[in-house]
C-alpha cells in the first residue's frame, strides 16, 4: 500500500535550506520555505520580462506525470520548466503504459533509464510521490503536485508567496480557512506552511463533517459559524467540494451547503478592510463562493495562479541543484 503520513511535529529548524524533493512541507525545515519563498521573487520578475526566459537548467530534463485531472498545477510546472529552459515532456495517465498494467515503480525506472531529471507528479493515492522518492536513484528528484488527499506542497508555498505579496508576511496575520478541510490536499500543507511563517491565528471553518480527523495535529481553531470565523481576518481562502475523494453523503445540498458555508461580499465586509480573499482553484461558483466574491478587487485567486510559476520554478532550481550527480550506465 501507498501511504505515508505527515508527520505531527517537523523536526527542529537545522537552518537547511536545500532539498532534492519537493514531498511535502512538513518534510522541509522553515529556513528551505523562505529560501524557496525568496527565490520565487526574482523569479516573478523573470516571468514579467518580454522574454521570459532564462537558462539556469538548459540541458535538464522535467517529466509532468499526471494521473489526475489539472489545469492551474500543470501547465504552470510546464511554464516553470519552459521558462528555466529545460525540456519538458507532460503525460496524463491515459497516455501512459498504465493503462496497460505497468507498476508505478515500473515506470519511475523507465523514466530514469531515459535520463529523466525531475518527475513532477499527480496521484490519487495519498503517499505516491514519497513512494516513488523511496525507490528513485541519486540523479532524480521528486515534486508532489497533489497525492490524495495527503500533500500539495507547490500550491501551499505560491499562497504563502501572495499572501507574502499583499501583507509583507505571515507572522502576525489571522487566516481563516474555509470549506472542505477534510479532504484536502491543499489545506495540510498550508497549514503547516502557514505554521512555519509564524501566523498568529488559523482558523478553520466548516461543517463537523468536512473538518480533518487529526484535527489535533494542527495549531489551528476548529470553528462552524462562517461570519465569526471571517471576522477581522487578514486573509480568507476559500476551498471547493472534494467530491471525488468523498466515500458517502458528507452533506444535504449544494445549495444548502452555500447557504451556510459559502463566501460571500456580506462575509467579506466582516474582515479586515484590507481583507484578501483566496482560493487554490478549480473554484465552484455558487457553491463554495459567491461569483461576485470571485471577481472582486480584493480577491486574488488569479494572481495566485501567476505567482505559480515563480514558486515552480523555484522548487524546479533548488530540487536539481540539490541532486548529487553519479555517472549512469
Ligand atoms: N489548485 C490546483 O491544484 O489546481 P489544478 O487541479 O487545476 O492543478
Amino acid at each position: 500500500m501507498i501511504h505515508s503520513p505527515e508527520p505531527n511535529t517537523p523536526e527542529p529548524d537545522s537552518g537547511k535550506q536545500t532539498a532534492r524533493h519537493c514531498l511535502a512541507i512538513a518534510d522541509w525545515q522553515p529556513a528551505t520555505v523562505r529560501a524557496v519563498l525568496e527565490q520565487a521573487r526574482s523569479f516573478l520578475e523573470v516571468v514579467g520580462r518580454p522574454v521570459k526566459k532564462i537558462p539556469l537548467l538548459r540541458g535538464k530534463t522535467m517529466m509532468n506525470l499526471f494521473f489526475e485531472p489539472s489545469t492551474r498545477t500543470r501547465v504552470t510546472f510546464e511554464l516553470a520548466a519552459k521558462r528555466l529552459s529545460a525540456d519538458v515532456i507532460s503525460l496524463s495517465a491515459q497516455e501512459t503504459s498504465a493503462q496497460k498494467g505497468e507498476s508505478l515503480l515500473d515506470t519511475l525506472h523507465n523514466l530514469e533509464a531515459m535520463g529523466i531529471d525531475v518527475i513532477i507528479v499527480r496521484h490519487r493515492l495519498s503517499g505516491a510521490a514519497a513512494f516513488l522518492a523511496q525507490h528513485a536513484g541519486p540523479n532524480i528528484s521528486i515534486v508532489n503536485a497533489g497525492d490524495g488527499s495527503h500533500a500539495h506542497p507547490t500550491q501551499a508555498l505560491l499562497d504563502c508567496f501572495t499572501i507574502m505579496q499583499h501583507k509583507r508576511q505571515v507572522a502576525g496575520l489571522v487566516v481563516a480557512i474555509v470549506g472542505d478541510i477534510r479532504h484536502s490536499r491543499v489545506a495540510r500543507s498550508l497549514m503547516r506552511a502557514l505554521d512555519m511563517l509564524e501566523v498568529a491565528e488559523l482558523r478553520l471553518c466548516a461543517p463537523k463533517t468536512l473538518m480533518p480527523t487529526e484535527l489535533g495535529a494542527y495549531r489551528a481553531h476548529p470553528m462552524h459559524d462562517l461570519a465569526e470565523a471571517v471576522s477581522g481576518c487578514d486573509v480568507v481562502i476559500a476551498l471547493r467540494l472534494q467530491k471525488e475523494r468523498m466515500t458517502q453523503a458528507l452533506l444535504p445540498s449544494e445549495q444548502e451547503y452555500f447557504r451556510y458555508y459559502g463566501l460571500t461580499r456580506a462575509h467579506l465586509a466582516l474582515a479586515r478592510p484590507d481583507a484578501i480573499v483566496m482560493h487554490p482553484g478549480p473554484i465552484n461558483r455558487g457553491v463554495e463562493i459567491a461569483g461576485d466574491l470571485a471577481d472582486d478587487p480584493q480577491a486574488v485567486i488569479l494572481q495566485q495562479v501567476t505567482n505559480g510559476i515563480a514558486v515552480r520554478m523555484a522548487v524546479l532550481a533548488m530540487c536539481v541543484a540539490a541532486q548529487k550527480k553519479v555517472p549512469s550506465g
